[in-house]
C-alpha cells in the first residue's frame, strides 16, 4: 500500500469523544472489531464535523447498539432486524450500527442480497474511495486508519473514484452515478476519467432508481456553492436528458439566415450561479433553473424580428407543476413560489428597458407581493450580456426601479394589498347580492390605486367607488330609498 500522508492527531481529535470511545469499549467487551466508516471519516479529513456517525462491526452491530443505548443517559434505540441495522439517538447525534457485509445486487432491483463479511468486504462494496475508509475504535488499535483504496490520496488530489471496477460499483447501485456528480459538485472535485466514462456507459441504469432518490441528489446539487458544476457534468455524461429532458432541451444554438440566438442552457446555468452567489434559498435557485424552461417550446424565427420567444415566461409557469410532479418535488407553496417567479421573471426587465412609470412599478409590486425582493434578485441575475454598454444601462435603470419600489411601497403599501373597500361594503352600500358588478367595482378600485389615481385609503377609495357605481347606473341604498 502507498505511504499515506495524513495527520494522525487529527483522527484522534475527532474520535476521542465520549460516545465513540464508549462504542469502542462496548465492542471490546463482547470481543467485536468495530470501526467508524464512510462519510464521517471522509469529513474528518475535509475538516467538517458531522452529527451522523456510521459504525461497522465484524459480526452483528445490533448487540453493540443495544449495549451502547443502555450506557448513554436519555438515548433512544431503533432496531431494524430485517436490515441487520440499529440506530442510537443521543444528544442530537445519530449513531448508526451495521455488521460488516458482503453484498451483491440482483440486476433489476436495488435490493441487495446481503451476507456477513469482513471489514475488507464492507469497504469494497462502498461507492467511492473517499467514502471507503475506516478507523478502528477498539482500544488496542484506537485511531488506526484502514484505507485500502487510497481514499486519502484521492482526497488530496480532489478525485471521485470508485474502489472497484466502476461498472461493478455503478451497476450495484446506479444512484451512485448521481452521487458521484453530487460529491464532485459539493466538494469541487473531479471525477476520475474511468469512473466518468462508466457513468456514460451505465447511464440508462438510472431508470431503476426512484424519482425521490434522484431528486434528493439534485437538491444537494442545487444547494452547492456553484450548482452549475453538477448540471454541466450531468449533461456531459448524458444523464441529464434522462432525468431532466426539459433542461437538456435548452442546449444548443440554432442559426437561421446567419442569425443565432444565445445558448439557453449556458445562460440558465449562469443565472443559476448568479442567484446561488447571492442567496441560499434553494427555491429561488429552482426558479433560476426553470426561468427560461419554455424557450425551446416558444422559439420562432421571424424574418423581421429575428428570434423570438413570446410568452415563454407564462408557458414556463405552466410547465413548472408538471416538472415538480414528475420529480416528486413538493406540490405546495414552494411550487407556487417557483411558478410565480418563472411567470414574472420578465417584468422587472421590461420595466427597466422602458420608461419606469409609478403605475407599472405598483403593478409589479402588487403581483409579486412579498416575493418582490427575490424577483428583483432573479432579474439582476438574468443579465448575462457581455455587452458592457447594455449592462451599464440596465444597472442604471435597475437601481431606479429599486428606488421607486421603496418609495411607492412606503407611500402606498401595495406589497400585501388588501382592498380598502371590501366586497361586503360594496354589497351593503348598493343593496347588491354577490354578483359580477361587485367584482367589477372592486377591480376598478384596485386599478385606480395601482395607477396612482386614488390613494390606498378607505375614504378616497369609497368616494371613487360611488363614482364608478354611478357610472354603472347603481345608487346607494339610502339614496334610492330617499328618492
Ligand atoms: N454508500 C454507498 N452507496 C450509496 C450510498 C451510501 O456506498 N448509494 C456508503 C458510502 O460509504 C457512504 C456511506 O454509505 O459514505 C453513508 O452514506 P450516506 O449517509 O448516504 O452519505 P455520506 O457519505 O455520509 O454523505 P452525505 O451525508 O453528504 O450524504
Amino acid at each position: 500500500m502507498q505511504e499515506l500522508n495524513y495527520d494522525r492527531q487529527l483522527i484522534l481529535n475527532h474520535i476521542s469523544s465520549h460516545e465513540i470511545e464508549l462504542v469502542g469499549s462496548v465492542a471490546d467487551e463482547i470481543g467485536r472489531e468495530c470501526y467508524v466508516v464512510g462519510g464521517y471519516v471522509r469529513d474528518i479529513f475535509l475538516g467538517r464535523t458531522s452529527k451522523d456517525v456510521d459504525f461497522v462491526t465484524v459480526g452483528s452491530g445490533i448487540e453493540v447498539a443495544e449495549r451502547v443505548e443502555r450506557r448513554l443517559r436519555h438515548a433512544t434505540l431503533a432496531v431494524f432486524r430485517n436490515f441487520g441495522t440499529a440506530q442510537v439517538k443521543w444528544r442530537g447525534m445519530e449513531l448508526e450500527f451495521v455488521g460488516a457485509r458482503k453484498e451483491s445486487y440482483s440486476h433489476d432491483s436495488r435490493n441487495p442480497i446481503v451476507e456477513d463479511g469482513t471489514l475488507d468486504d464492507d469497504q469494497r462494496r462502498r461507492d467511492f474511495t473517499i467514502n471507503a475508509m475506516a478507523i478502528c475504535i477498539n482500544r488496542d488499535r484506537f485511531g488506526e486508519l484502514l484505507d485500502p483504496f487510497n481514499g486519502i490520496s484521492d482526497l488530496n488530489n480532489r478525485l471521485i473514484r470508485t474502489p472497484l471496477d466502476p461498472d461493478i460499483t455503478f451497476s450495484d447501485d446506479p444512484l451512485r452515478m448521481m452521487r458521484a456528480i453530487r460529491f464532485a459538485t459539493q466538494l469541487n472535485f473531479e471525477i476520475f476519467p474511468e469512473t466518468f466514462s462508466a457513468i456514460e456507459r451505465n447511464r440508462e441504469r438510472i431508470s431503476i432508481i426512484s424519482k425521490e432518490r434522484i431528486t434528493d441528489e439534485l437538491m444537494k446539487i442545487m444547494k452547492a456553492d456553484v450548482p452549475s458544476r453538477g448540471f454541466v457534468l450531468l449533461d456531459r455524461c448524458r444523464l441529464l436528458e434522462l432525468i431532466f429532458p426539459e433542461l437538456a432541451a435548452l442546449k444548443g444554438v440554432e442559426t437561421v439566415n446567419g442569425r443565432g440566438h444565445k445558448d439557453n442552457f449556458a445562460h440558465t446555468l449562469q443565472v443559476l450561479d448568479n442567484v446561488a452567489a447571492k442567496s441560499d434559498n434553494v427555491w429561488l435557485r429552482w426558479a433560476a433553473l426553470l426561468h427560461d424552461i419554455a424557450k425551446p417550446a416558444t422559439k420562432r424565427y421571424d424574418e423581421k424580428l429575428g428570434w423570438t420567444v413570446h410568452n415563454h415566461n407564462f408557458i414556463g409557469e405552466k410547465m413548472v407543476p408538471r416538472i415538480f410532479k414528475r420529480m416528486r418535488l413538493p406540490m405546495n407553496e414552494k411550487l407556487k413560489y417557483v411558478a410565480k417567479l418563472v411567470g414574472l421573471h420578465m417584468r422587472p426587465i421590461a420595466l427597466v428597458e422602458d420608461v419606469v412609470t409609478d403605475s407599472a412599478v405598483r403593478r409589479m409590486l402588487f403581483d409579486a407581493g412579498d416575493d418582490i425582493d427575490d424577483l428583483m434578485l432573479l432579474c439582476a441575475a438574468d443579465i448575462t450580456s457581455k455587452n458592457r454598454e447594455k449592462v451599464r444601462r440596465f444597472k442604471e435603470n435597475y437601481d431606479l426601479v429599486r428606488q421607486k419600489l421603496v418609495e411607492l411601497e412606503e407611500k402606498d403599501r401595495i406589497r400585501n394589498f388588501q382592498p380598502p373597500v371590501s366586497g361586503e361594503e360594496i354589497m351593503a352600500t348598493f343593496g347588491l347580492p354577490p354578483c359580477s358588478d361587485v367584482g367589477k367595482i372592486k377591480e376598478a378600485i384596485k386599478n385606480a390605486i395601482l395607477d396612482g389615481k386614488v390613494a390606498n385609503d378607505h375614504d378616497e377609495a369609497r368616494r371613487f367607488m360611488l363614482e364608478v357605481a354611478a357610472g354603472m347606473g347603481l345608487k346607494p341604498v339610502a339614496d334610492a330609498e330617499q328618492g
